[in-house]
């Protein structure tokens, strides 16, 4: 009765928590959403007017606050402290500065515990940015979900539009090379696919046809 941990990663908006939470619901595993924790942090700073750059003041604050999850469909709630900010953090003033907070090596730490806390309890997908490589190194299923930059730039445009969100596609396109770079360049694990993580390039596949490719290699490897 082993657990299973499918760590998937990749740039941003490139479709990992859709398919993350079909893929969970598929084969009966919980599903994390590591980002959440990272912009629940940066929501509370900003709420909290601590500098994103302080990063002792920013662990201080860390150490004291609950973030929690709870199951739902179509989307997993999202809770500090007790309070629902689910929709609060995906604003775009949250996406836009949660790079900042998650350059942090002491804010790392502490997330990347929590989040191996959470893949004890049961077998898990989780998605993220370092999952394949430093949250989960031994996970027996890694997936690198990528996609060009026009395309993910579409989904996010078409996923705001559904929350009555207005950014010009072009901004998006450059939100999403900027948040990109940043996660990618930063000094405590950066962005990188697992030398053994497997990539699928989703840029003309359907939700339908990543997570049966990605259900063909979990079957491959359990
Ligand atoms: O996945 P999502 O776009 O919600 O992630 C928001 C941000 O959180 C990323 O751009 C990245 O800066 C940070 N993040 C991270 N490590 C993770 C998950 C997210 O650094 N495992």
């Amino acid at each position: 009765n082993q657990k299973i941990q499918v760590a998937l990663d990749g740039p941003a908006s490139a479709g990992k928590s859709t398919v993350a939470k079909l893929v969970a619901k598929k084969f009966g595993y919980i599903y994390c959403d590591t980002g959440a924790m990272y912009r629940a942090v940066t929501l509370k700073a900003i709420q909290s007017q601590i500098e994103l750059t302080d990063e002792s003041a920013v662990v201080a604050m860390l150490k004291q606050t609950q973030i929690s999850f709870q199951p739902g469909d179509p989307v997993q709630h999202v809770f500090i402290d007790g309070n629902e900010i689910t929709e609060a953090i995906r604003q775009p003033k949250i996406t836009n500065s949660v790079s900042t907070i998650a350059s942090l090596g002491g804010v790392r730490a502490e997330l990347v515990n929590r989040q191996r806390d959470i893949a004890k309890q049961s077998s898990i997908v989780m998605d993220g940015r370092d999952i394949g490589t430093a949250v989960l190194p031994n996970a027996p299923v890694k997936i690198f979900l990528i996609a060009s930059v026009s395309e993910r730039a579409e989904r996010r445009y078409k996923e705001n539009m559904g929350k009555g969100i207005e950014t010009p596609l072009e901004q998006l396109k450059k939100e999403i090379e900027i948040r990109d770079h940043k996660d990618s360049t930063r000094k405590v694990s950066p962005l990188t696919k697992a030398s053994d993580a497997i990539e699928v390039d989703t840029t003309s596949m359907s939700v339908e046809q990543v997570v049966d490719e990605i259900t063909k290699i979990i079957n491959e490897k359990i």
